[in-house]
């Protein structure tokens, strides 16, 4: 794996590669990398958690971080993306992570480019890392993915969480459903209610509504979105006793979900993002490893 652009391009025995080794990482295993390595993150985008899990799994690794901050680099000067990363890799960093408001940033970054690019969220395109996490959430969860019911709740055109992960979990023999407003189905044909998803679903996706990635307005007040698509204590109680309830967070209490039920029984949220910087760890010693 000489890059991690998108859960398109992951054998299903690469995927499983990756989560044996997060757990590894997880029970304390050592990294087998020379730790010579250097690496910069490249956020153009907000991020708390996609940044600073990368950045912990890093220093778990041993790995020089180099610090870079878009707002103060010459991208503000109008140097390309391109040349951003060009530059880097001539003053000798070996990978760096980007996250990037357009959708496939990565496909002219490719050509003439030795470093090795993980991508940290393209616009309304991929999230591969944490499509990741989550794999590895409910593999931790259900030990499986074969059959299990997944309904993914809210934005998903816009969501890159929700593309990453219904390609990854439908390879792996997951049954998902979204259930959402018509207006951001995008190409997923089958949507849902929540009358029909409770009594079956194993786990529930909530995604963040994408307001920045919107030309207008959103159509709802947030109390109304809440009724018709958040996670209600209501709602909650008539989930199966085993089902849990996930989401790649920022989330926006009593918009998605309940403010109560952010930490209930059922939800992984923090689990999420606590497992995530494992699957980092797993992802740059897989790419760092092909380097010679
Ligand atoms: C997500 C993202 O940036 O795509 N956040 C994350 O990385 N955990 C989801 C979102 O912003 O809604």
């Amino acid at each position: 794996m000489k890059h991690l652009l998108s859960m398109k391009n992951l054998q299903i025995n690469e995927i499983e590669t990756l989560l044996e080794r997060a757990l590894e990482f997880q029970q304390g295993a050592v990294s087998t990398l020379k730790n010579n390595f250097s690496i910069a993150n490249l956020f153009f985008e907000p991020s708390t958690r996609t940044k600073m899990s990368f950045e912990m799994a890093e220093r778990k690794l041993g790995l020089h971080v180099l610090p870079f901050d878009a707002s103060t680099s010459s991208t503000i000067k109008g140097e390309t993306l391109s040349d951003t990363v060009k530059t880097l890799e001539a003053i000798g960093v070996d990978a760096v992570v980007i996250r990037h408001k357009q959708d496939g940033y990565y496909n002219e970054l490719l050509s003439g480019i030795n470093l090795a690019i993980i991508n940290g969220g393209d616009g309304s395109g991929q999230h591969p890392t944490q499509s990741l996490l989550d794999l590895y959430t409910i593999k931790e969860e259900f030990g499986k993915f074969k059959n299990l019911h997944i309904t993914m709740v809210g934005d998903i055109s816009h969501s890159r969480v929700a593309k990453s992960n219904a390609e990854a979990l439908t390879k792996l023999g997951a049954h998902v459903t979204f259930l959402c407003p018509p207006q951001w189905q995008g190409d997923f044909a089958s949507t849902s209610s929540w009358d029909e998803i409770l009594p079956t679903t194993d786990v529930v996706m909530l995604l963040r509504v994408q307001h920045e990635r919107h030309d207008s307005e959103m159509s709802f007040s947030k109390e109304q979105y809440h009724e018709e698509f958040g996670l209600t204590r209501e709602r909650y109680e008539q989930l199966k006793q085993s089902a849990i309830i996930m989401h790649p967070a920022p989330f926006n209490r009593d918009v998605e979900i309940a403010s109560e039920l952010v930490e209930s029984e059922k939800s992984r949220i923090f689990r999420q993002m606590h497992n995530g910087v494992y699957i980092r760890m797993a992802v740059l010693e897989t790419v760092l490893k092909e380097r010679k």
